[in-house]
């Protein structure tokens, strides 16, 4: 009998603090539902004490969801208190809250003379602090989980030391992160088996990990230590999180698979929806996955070389260690067009991972019949790009009413908006460097503000002269960045879409601007 090893999935919440990755709460929804069925055994959910919004979107998936529901708090009331509000419907709620461990976090973000003097009067503060926060966790819910950040440059005895004083405290899960994704697989496959055998009741907690992907070496470290003891491993799909990412989990998952020869673990993933998985949350994030990416890239499972070709064609072993079939990519591509009904439209979209109200039907096959007026083919990654467009318009943004863009190689580009934004219509025109600049001094205009526009991409959902083109936008206003996309057929009306997009969602969040940015350690 294999020994399971948990899957945390950590897409919500440090996947969602990838630059640029922002998700709104129906998005977080719809992913949160997909992780689930694709078997994940906790969801990570957000960080509720960073905004309402975080806070807002814990509520909406515990309140539908069977996964063990997880809230980050750091080592405060104030977050735990916030966390618990989220959670407090969930079915299985778990509370986790992380304090800095290493010398060099400690130094730096406890420098006040408040936490002590010295090193060693610090290190007793954050200790002291770490226990009374798991302590005041478990007044809620009996799943607490602890994480000793920067854990992978952590003096090994102190790491011993406050995990043991955790565990009494009664953390049931405590994590090992490599916050910078500095260590090396046989150290940090060291470091745990150094805890399991130097903390006494280390037994009574399971032991997670929590690995960085800025060497490369997440999943290579993630691996290392369930060797070694960890029997829970976070992660994200597409890898995605701060900085270089977390540890990919469709690539700790199909490396426990398929190299199971060489060991006796197991996951519960299905990994036949890894795909769809990991396209919706491309989808819904913008972050485009490369190419040749593990697993889920385009290029997983194509063969180029006619030496490769031929050998697949003889034998599929000769060049694939698993099959596509294996992680859910489809071997057919199956087209919906102008004359596809409602009903068939709602089942491709169940069939990818969309589940969609009444309401929600209605409009997205509205749109969906205007896509496939213009372009007759409609594929299921325009679907995707659709659904990610339709689930990223929060209610009270601008809505691109009219737009007529006169560009050539002999004219001044000049573009003319109407945009609609409740009851007003405001319309203007301006010219600028090429169509889309002209397009987007005419919105600023119309409206009358002003932006800095810090990251502008287009591309195309799928192949062909009529592919859907997706414009992502983001803007950047002080320390604060608001991303916007946009869906046509036409890329210029996409990046004002999406432009427009951008500006709603700075907006809006002046407008209820409660939102307080997480900058220090919450005391
Ligand atoms: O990387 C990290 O240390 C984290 C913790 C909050 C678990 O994300
Ligand atoms: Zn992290």
């Amino acid at each position: 009998m294999r020994e399971k090893i948990l899957v945390f999935d950590t897409t919500l919440r440090d996947g969602e603090q990838s630059p640029g990755a922002s998700l709104n709460v129906q998005e977080k929804v719809e992913i949160a539902r997909q992780l689930e069925k694709l078997g994940v055994d906790v969801i990570e959910a957000g960080f509720p004490a960073s905004s309402p919004l975080q806070l807002e979107a814990v509520q909406r998936i515990c309140s539908e969801s069977h996964t063990v529901i997880a809230a980050l708090a750091r080592a405060v009331e104030n977050d735990i208190t916030a966390a618990w509000k989220a959670l407090k419907d969930a079915l299985k709620p778990r509370i986790h809250t992380f304090i800095s461990t290493s010398d060099i976090h400690i130094l730096g973000k406890f420098g006040s003379d408040r936490y002590g003097a010295s090193l060693q009067e610090k290190q007793g503060t954050v200790l002291q602090m770490a226990v009374d926060a798991v302590k005041f966790a478990k007044t809620f819910t009996p799943d607490v989980e602890f994480s000793a950040e920067d854990a992978g440059r952590t003096d090994p005895g102190y790491l011993a030391e406050i995990i043991s004083a955790v565990i009494d405290a009664g953390a049931t899960t405590v994590n090992i992160p490599d916050t910078t994704g500095y260590t090396w697989p046989s150290e940090f496959g060291e470091k745990i088996a150094r805890l399991v055998a130097g903390v006494p009741n280390i037994s009574k907690a399971v032991i997670s990990v929590h690995c960085h992907n800025d060497l490369g070496l997440a999943v290579a470290n993630s691996l290392s230590a369930v060797e070694r003891g960890a029997r829970q491993i976070e992660c994200a799909m597409n890898g995605i999180g701060e900085r270089a990412g977390n540890a990919s989990l469709e690539e700790i998952v199909m490396a426990l698979k398929v190299r199971s020869d060489l060991h006796n673990f197991r996951t519960g993933i299905v990994t036949e929806e890894i795909y769809n998985t990991s396209r919706m949350v491309s989808a819904f994030t913008g972050m485009i996955i490369q190419p040749n990416k593990a697993i889920v890239g385009d290029n997983a499972f194509s063969h180029e070389s006619g030496i490769h070709q031929d050998g697949m064609l003889k034998s599929r072993e000769t060049y694939e260690v698993m099959t596509p079939e294996s992680v859910g990519v489809p071997q057919t591509n199956i087209v919906l067009g102008r004359h596809s009904g409602k009903h068939g439209l709602q089942a491709r979209l169940a069939a990818l991972g969309y589940k969609l109200g009444d309401q929600e039907l209605e409009t997205v096959y509205r749109r969906f019949l205007d896509i496939a007026d213009k372009k007759k083919e409609v594929y299921d990654d325009d679907l995707r790009v659709l659904m990610g467009d339709e689930m990223s318009r929060p209610g009270g943004t601008y809505l691109l009413d009219y737009m007529h863009i006169n560009s050539g190689t002999a004219s001044i580009p000049t573009a003319t908006v109407r945009i609609k934004h409740d009851s007003q219509v405001y319309e203007e025109s301006a010219t600028g460097d090429g169509p889309v600049d002209a397009c987007f001094r005419a919105i600023e205009r119309a409206l009358g503000i002003e932006s800095m526009v810090s990251t502008y991409t287009v591309r195309s959902a799928t192949a062909g002269r009529q592919a859907l083109g997706e414009a992502l936008v983001r803007i950047r206003d002080g320390n604060i960045s608001f991303n916007g996309r946009g869906v046509s057929t036409d890329v210029i009306e996409a990046s004002a879409k999406a432009y427009l997009q951008a500006l709603g969602l700075r907006r809006l969040h002046f407008q209820n601007s409660t939102t307080e940015t997480i900058t220090d350690n919450g005391v």
